[in-house]
């Protein structure tokens, strides 16, 4: 089995409130283990609803998610299921636990009942994995925004999940720490094949993704390499999401007749794509 995480025409129904809400309409997805997938959707498109699902904090209304084979609905898989996929939230101080840093990584293994030699290993190894070996006997509520998140990404890494899903890790950093968050989880990505699942509202931080997948309204409006999915400038642009500044750039320069590709993502081959063009014109 090649998926880690599959999905099959999932509707989510939020029936707490006056009039109940459908935030997910009908979605089918597989993700392929060692994968790295980024979400990219405007505000309210379901995201976090789907997010939520992955891990079984949310039960389908309708449909069926498994989680390496295991259906979310079975009760007695819970813990296996959350021990599979790790959830890493917005705001880092709401998952942050202990007064020292070393302690707050332990605290999942240790709920758990790992062995305090194995908590040990796992603990060291963890906090390597996200470069925050020397602030071990930190105090976390002292570090940085990005040092924070990397604490509680360490903490998931201390579960040994085989996929993280990220929802927003970003959005409350400022860019140095937005930077070595994602530095952190492609290095994860890389380095130990871990899944990762991106939720972001950065186009920037979608870019080096093997798969992008753009949701709107609660259903998958796009899926498939972010090189392809950025040429669909106006598609996107209508469903209120912004592309890349290069591949605006490159957008607007071929509106004005230049002949220009729009799947140069990186500002250095957007770079080469307007110097190619501009010579071929002379
Ligand atoms: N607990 C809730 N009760 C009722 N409706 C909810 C609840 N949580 C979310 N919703 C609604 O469900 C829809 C999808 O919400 P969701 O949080 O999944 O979107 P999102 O794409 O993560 O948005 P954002 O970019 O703002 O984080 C929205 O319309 C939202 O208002
Ligand atoms: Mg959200």
């Amino acid at each position: 089995m090649n998926d880690i995480i599959k999905i099959e025409n999932l509707t989510f129904t939020y029936s707490g409130g006056e009039t109940p809400h459908t935030a997910i309409r009908g979605v089918s997805l597989e993700i392929e283990k060692g994968t790295f997938v980024a979400v990219l959707g405007h505000n309210g498109s379901g995201k976090s609803t789907l997010a939520k699902e992955m891990n079984a904090i949310l039960l389908p209304s309708g449909g069926r998610v498994y989680v390496n084979g295991m259906d979310t609905f079975e009760e007695s898989l819970l813990l296996e299921i959350r021990k599979t996929v790790g959830m890493v939230f917005q705001n880092p101080d709401n998952q942050i636990v202990a007064n020292v840093v070393e302690d707050d990584v332990a605290f999942g293994p240790e709920n758990i009942g790992v062995a305090p030699d194995e908590i040990r290993r796992r603990v060291d190894a963890a906090l390597s994995a996200v470069g925050m070996s020397v602030y071990r006997e930190h105090a976390p509520h002292l570090l940085s925004g990005g040092q924070k998140q990397r604490i509680a990404i360490a903490g998931v890494i201390a579960m040994e999940p085989e996929c993280i899903v990220l929802d927003e890790p970003t959005a409350m950093l400022d860019p140095v720490g937005r930077r070595e968050v994602i530095q952190t989880i492609h290095k994860l990505n890389e380095e130990r094949g871990i899944t990762i699942v991106l939720i972001t509202h950065h186009m920037d931080e979608t870019i080096d993704a093997d798969r992008l997948i753009v949701m709107s309204d609660g259903v998958i409006v796009e899926d498939g390499k972010p090189a392809d999915i950025f040429t669909h400038v106006k598609r996107l642009k209508d469903i209120g999401l912004t592309v890349p500044e290069t591949t605006e750039l490159l957008y607007e320069l071929q509106e004005e007749g230049i002949q220009v590709s729009l799947d140069a993502l990186s500002i250095e081959d957007c770079a080469r794509e307007i110097y190619s063009a501009i010579s071929k014109k002379d």
